[in-house]
């Protein structure tokens, strides 16, 4: 079939799909295979050009100059309230060099694989607590995977590093929640979508002011009190900068984390053998969480948006359009991928895209990636059986590939 009788409509963005069915990979293979540059029409919004194949995100991504992150930050469905995006926060993944670099430098000191490293007795502590309580005596159980375990994991962890009290950690929840899952009804607030975002947003800006605050007077040892004192060549971060990168952390530290110890853990229920393999040979952690994380891809897209004309694999793009980078997509291009819709621990090389690549690259990769190990090391280790006890949920979003109930019956064996 030619690229231009695939059907504009082709459902590879809806949030409904996502939410009934997870992601679209028939269609996103169709795509890669018969029109890696595609153009998508918004009703009601602006379109976008889908890129699905893993060595033009590279390509784009790797041009942060050519290619701005800052017009559009994402596709939603409701179109682009381009505008909107940027007064609502104004953060890394809205900025564009030099600025960029200048804002990340301040934080990227907390996250390098060293500084990383030094939490891992935490994590593993946080961990272990958690686990002991799901486990209680050996006993089987159910429960739900996320409220139960992952859920309190990446907020705790990531509240810890921050520097927030543990008795506003729910306040933190209930926010990301909102601000992530706008197009989900469950945390809307209002008829219009953005009214869920807008109240977080301003209950986690005033949060962040007063702690900031505090710690201006009083600096700890945690983020808050780094990005609070930051020196930007002699001045301190603008305000309005400032309570955005606290935004950004907190849904970029929960949203993710979260969605891919929970995918993880459903893969390697649909994937016996996996568990098997995992829990045979624990030396294959740190292959199995890479595979997790291009497996479950948890998030699904960012934009770019170029400064010129510019062609890519045929297409005219022009200046100004949206380039939707579909990092599940990647993650399944058959051209590097052997056996790409095959889920295995011990997959090597794994050269994915779930954690993005180049000037935008995640910052918390590191942090993901220790908890993920921990968590898939203690699981390995004392699950001795566990499946489905109902239908996962997940959440109604095109950008985050959120879960938000996942039922189990377990049998945990105690530390
Ligand atoms: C499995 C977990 C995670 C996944 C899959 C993930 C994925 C991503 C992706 C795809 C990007 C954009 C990359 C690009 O445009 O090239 C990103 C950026 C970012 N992530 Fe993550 N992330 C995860 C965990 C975390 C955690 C735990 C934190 C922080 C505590 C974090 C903080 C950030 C930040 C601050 C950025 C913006 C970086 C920039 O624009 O320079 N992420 N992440």
């Amino acid at each position: 079939m030619s690229p231009e009788a695939l059907p504009g409509t082709l459902d590879v963005i809806g949030p409904d799909t996502f939410a009934q069915h997870g992601y679209p990979h028939a269609a996103w293979k169709r795509l890669r295979q018969e029109a890696p540059i595609h153009w998508f029409d918004l009703p009601g919004g602006v379109g976008f050009w889908a890129v699905t194949k893993r060595a033009d995100i590279v390509w784009v991504s790797k041009q942060p100059q050519r290619f701005l992150n800052g017009p559009r930050l994402a596709i939603f469905e409701e179109g682009a309230p381009v505008e909107g995006e940027r007064r609502l926060a104004r953060h890394l993944l809205n900025m564009d060099p030099p600025e960029h670099g200048t804002f990340r430098r301040v934080a990227s000191g907390w996250f390098t694989p060293r500084a990383i490293r030094r939490r891992q007795e935490e994590v593993t502590r946080i961990t272990r607590e958690l686990l002991a309580e799901m486990a209680g005596d050996g006993e089987e159980r159910t429960g739900d995977f996320v409220a139960d375990f992952t859920a309190p994991l990446t907020l705790s962890v990531l509240a810890d590093m921050l520097g927030v009290p543990r008795e506003d950690w729910r306040l933190m929840f209930r926010w990301t929640n909102q601000i992530a899952g706008a197009a989900d009804e469950e945390y809307q607030v209002g008829d219009d979508p953005i009214d869920g975002v807008e109240s977080a947003r301003s209950g986690l800006f005033e949060y962040f002011a007063k702690l900031a605050e505090k710690r201006r007077k009083a600096p700890r040892d945690d983020m808050v009190s780094v990005l609070a004192n930051a020196d930007l060549a002699g001045e301190p971060m603008p305000i309005f900068e400032l309570l955005s990168y606290f935004l950004l952390l907190v849904v970029a530290g929960n949203e993710t984390t979260r969605n891919a110890a929970s995918g993880g853990l459903l893969a390697l229920i649909e994937n016996p053998d996996q568990m098997r393999t995992l829990q045979a040979d624990p030396g294959l952690v740190d292959s199995a969480v890479e595979e997790i994380v291009r497996w479950t891809a948890p998030v699904i897209q960012f934009c770019r948006t170029p400064v010129e004309d510019v062609e890519i694999r045929g297409q005219q793009i022009r200046k100004g359009d949206s380039l939707c980078l579909l990092y599940p997509s990647a993650n399944r291009d058959e051209e590097v991928f052997d056996a790409p819709d095959v889920f295995r621990v011990d997959r090597s090389p794994n050269p994915h895209l779930g954690f993005g690549i180049g000037e935008h690259f995640c910052l918390g990769a590191n942090l993901a990636r220790l908890e993920l190990r921990v968590i898939f090391r203690e699981l390995a280790a004392r699950l001795d059986s566990v499946e489905l006890a109902g239908p996962v949920e997940r959440m109604r979003s095109s950008f985050l590939g959120g879960v938000k109930r996942m039922p189990i019956r377990y049998r945990l064996r105690p530390a």
